[in-house]
């Protein structure tokens, strides 16, 4: 059933780039209001295309952008239900003037493994998610049907915490539960040649602390060292927050972390992740965080603090001298497994109570808070996907884990009772949320067509 549906892929390989890059030229960028009607216009632009597949789709209003929702029965009788997961939304295009094409314009440029598609959004998430779309409409025409029952999901406040989808999924639950998997694509290959499936995201905290002093700016020789300056006060309370080896000082923060099995030490060991080329690629030359810790560990199932934007005061041309009001950190945390976000946010403000002198105030926002995840390697599911993987790449897809969120993966456990396949196709040098963000064709073309021989397996009943 799959080698039809291969060729026809790469027929349409042309069309279906033209289709991602109609996609690509919407800026969806869900984090600005200014762009809240392009949001609206990329998710009607998937509604079209899922109908023109036989889909019956209806658009969910939220406070926020708007949710897509699909259903397609596929043939009917004793089948599998996946359910899809996509974002459509995409991070801000700054520093704009270092793109070397525009944003939105999406590009094809040659790159090592060929060529590649730059613009926001290539790989986070739109090309990631057209691979699964093309996958479903390639299936769809060779086969007239869809080998499984499918639902379809696809929301807009992904990469601002997904704040709409939690209670979203409540209200839908009886629908969505029904599915028996979701699939996703979101995440990182091992390396070109090496598909991986991740079974480990951590989760978020991501918070905005205000220091508040004087009740206006004051003189800095006047006042300066007989009040609290509230930028030094913010200054000290974000510093207070690691100690010498980089751990978090939040009373209780790591009383739920686990600590890795042997097996997990050892799966990492044989991975060999190569340190010095990891820190290259961030252009330092030296590492951070735990000291005692390996890097997969560190990135991957150790929880972070980390200091995201910060400003106040003075901040134009030159010098002037003053003590301002009101200082602001946006502070996150990454989180692992069996951390549950609400109370570390209010270990977090205990934290701060604690830690603001008297003349300041510590003011606290939390912007969003999702769990970490940890789907079992060894699951039917998993393992289907990675047998996939491997009919496309002549190689089984690797266990990987992985430092950032989506926090759908923790919800569909959580709210849905269903686990999610997180198989994901970006390079590590793919720039998600950097300029000239690409996506290599090769990954998108073989990711379309190991989704293809997901359905394959699934329709032969290679479970
Ligand atoms: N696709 C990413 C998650 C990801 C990050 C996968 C790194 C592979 C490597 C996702 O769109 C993302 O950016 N998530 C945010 C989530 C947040 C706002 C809840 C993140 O991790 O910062
Ligand atoms: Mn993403
Ligand atoms: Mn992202």
């Amino acid at each position: 059933m799959l080698e039809p549906v291969l060729k026809r892929i790469d027929d349409g390989m042309d069309a279906s780039i033209e289709r991602w890059s109609e996609l690509l030229r919407i800026p969806s960028v869900s984090t600005d209001p200014a762009y809240a009607d392009d949001a609206r216009r990329a998710a009607h632009w998937l509604i079209e295309q899922f109908e023109a597949l036989g889909f019956t789709m209806e658009l969910h209003e939220t406070e926020g952008h708007p949710v897509v929702l699909g259903h397609h029965p596929g043939p009917g009788g004793d089948v599998p239900h996946l359910l899809y997961y996509g974002h459509y939304d995409v991070q801000p295009a700054d520093p704009v003037e270092l793109w070397d094409s525009g944003p939105f314009e999406p590009t094809v440029v040659d790159s090592v493994h060929g060529k590649k598609v730059v613009a926001r959004g290539a790989v986070d998430d739109k090309g990631q998610l057209m691979m699964w779309v093309e996958a479903l409409r390639a299936w769809q025409a060779e086969h007239g049907t869809l080998p499984v029952e499918t639902t379809v999901l696809l929301e807009g406040e992904e990469e601002i915490g997904s704040k709409h989808l939690r209670p979203f999924l409540e209200a839908q639950r009886p629908r969505l539960a029904a599915a028996d998997v979701c699939v996703v694509s979101d995440t990182s290959m091992w390396d070109v040649d090496t598909p991986a499936i991740t079974y480990s995201l951590r989760g978020l905290l991501y918070t905005e602390i205000t220091c508040r002093g004087p009740s206006h700016d004051l003189h800095s020789g006047f006042y300066g060292g007989a009040v609290v300056n509230p930028l030094n006060a913010l200054a000290r309370v974000l510093a207070d927050l690691h100690d010498d080896n980089g751990r978090i000082r939040i009373p209780g923060f790591y009383d739920q972390v686990l600590e890795p099995g042997e097996s997990e030490r050892a799966a990492w060991e044989s991975l060999d992740m190569d340190e010095a080329a990891f820190l290259e690629g961030a252009g330092v030359t030296a590492g951070g965080g735990e000291r005692d810790r390996s890097l997969p560990e560190r990135i991957w199932t150790r929880p972070t603090g980390d200091v995201n934007g910060l400003y106040g005061g003075y901040t134009g041309a030159g010098a002037k001298t003053v003590i301002a009001t009101e200082g602001t950190a946006k502070v996150s945390f990454r989180l692992v497994p069996e951390q549950d976000p609400d109370a570390i946010a209010e270990g977090f403000r205990r934290f701060l109570d604690e830690h603001t002198p008297a003349g300041c105030s510590c003011e606290l926002t939390i912007h969003s808070a999702a769990p970490a995840i940890r789907i079992d390697p060894e699951s039917a599911w998993l393992r289907t996907a990675c047998a996939a993987m491997g009919d496309i790449y002549g190689r089984e897809a690797v266990p990987i884990g992985c430092g950032g969120s989506i926090p759908i993966a923790a919800w569909a456990r959580g709210i849905l009772g269903i686990d999610t396949l997180l198989m994901g196709f970006s390079l590590d040098d793919d720039a998600m949320h950097s300029p000239n963000e690409k996506f290599e064709i090769t990954c998108f073309e073989r990711g379309m067509k190991s989704h293809a021989a997901l359905l394959a397996r699934i329709a032969e009943g290679r479970v």
